[in-house]
């Protein structure tokens, strides 16, 4: 067969992503919130859009992401659906609408596939979540897992420091991620873990791992688009690598802007009727 050149698939699926971890071929996964931006996204050649709860901080000002809700994250999600035509679109089951029970966290999976016509959903956690996972990939719906550093469970944790240096925990998570397989997810999410252990768990099972704080050694790469736009200044991680400047960019816009109107430089002649 003749093999098929990076970004020339039409439509991402979650099929294409196995094709990828196949072929070797990294993943790129960044998150969105909103239609402009998924369309630049898009554009670009982005293979997975990540509708995340992070939108709880990047774009509610919240500290932590559990307060949003799945109506916020329903809103979200459509509005980014509305953009995109290439990329896979995942939406995160928020904090408190799926560990509870597993008839709750089917409808709402149900209700965000329905409402927002997003491709796929993710979840945080292991075994203990294990029953609505399978509940959820029972009715057809796509299901990504997360694992090591999940931020809904910060509470627990006390600190968003590096997770499974120790040897329990780093057991557990392998575990996970064989169980999360097994069930049939279709990626999975490593989030801030040593390098070598996700290296690991990408080598052991078949479905795509994708990193955040994870090394090189997973099948694709996750960053949050605030984050790496460098639009949010103070979140300054050693994984985060800031492509550009915009807070500086638009403030220095915004602050052009504001004395033009000031100095009656704007509207000049041409900019009126
Ligand atoms: O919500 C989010 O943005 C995420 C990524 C950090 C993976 O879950």
């Amino acid at each position: 067969m003749k093999k098929k050149e990076a970004n020339t698939y039409k439509k991402i699926t979650t099929h294409v992503l196995q094709e990828m971890k196949l072929k070797s071929e990294k993943i790129a996964m960044l998150t969105a919130y909103d239609f402009s931006m998924a369309g630049l996204l898009d554009m670009a050649g982005i293979d997975v859009i990540l509708v995340g709860d992070s939108a709880s901080n990047v774009m509610a000002g919240y500290t932590t992401t559990l307060p949003i809700t799945l109506d916020q994250m329903i809103y979200h999600a459509s509005s980014v659906m509305r953009a995109v035509k290439r990329a896979l679109v995942v939406v995160d089951l928020p904090f408190g609408t799926y560990q509870g029970n597993s008839k709750e966290a089917l409808n709402s999976a149900i209700r965000i596939m329905k409402e927002s016509g997003a491709n796929a959903i993710k979840m945080e956690g292991g075994r203990e979540i294990i029953e609505s996972v399978d509940r959820i990939l029972s009715a057809g719906i796509p299901v990504m897992g997360h694992l090591g550093l999940t931020p809904q469970s910060i509470h627990k944790f006390g600190t968003y420091v590096v997770r499974a240096t120790e040897e329990t925990e780093a057991q557990n998570l392998i575990e996970d991620a064989h169980v999360l397989e097994e069930s049939g997810c279709f990626g999975l999410v490593l989030e801030k873990i040593p390098a070598n252990l996700a290296t690991q768990v990408t080598g052991e099972i078949k479905i795509p791992t994708i990193g955040i704080g994870a090394g090189s050694g997973v099948d694709g790469q996750v960053l949050v688009l605030h984050d790496m736009l460098g639009i949010t200044q103070k979140f300054s991680p050693r994984f985060l690598r800031r492509y550009h400047n915009l807070n500086e960019e638009i403030q220095g816009s915004v602050k052009a802007y504001i004395q033009d109107v000031k100095a009656m430089n704007f509207p000049n002649e041409r900019e009126q009727y």
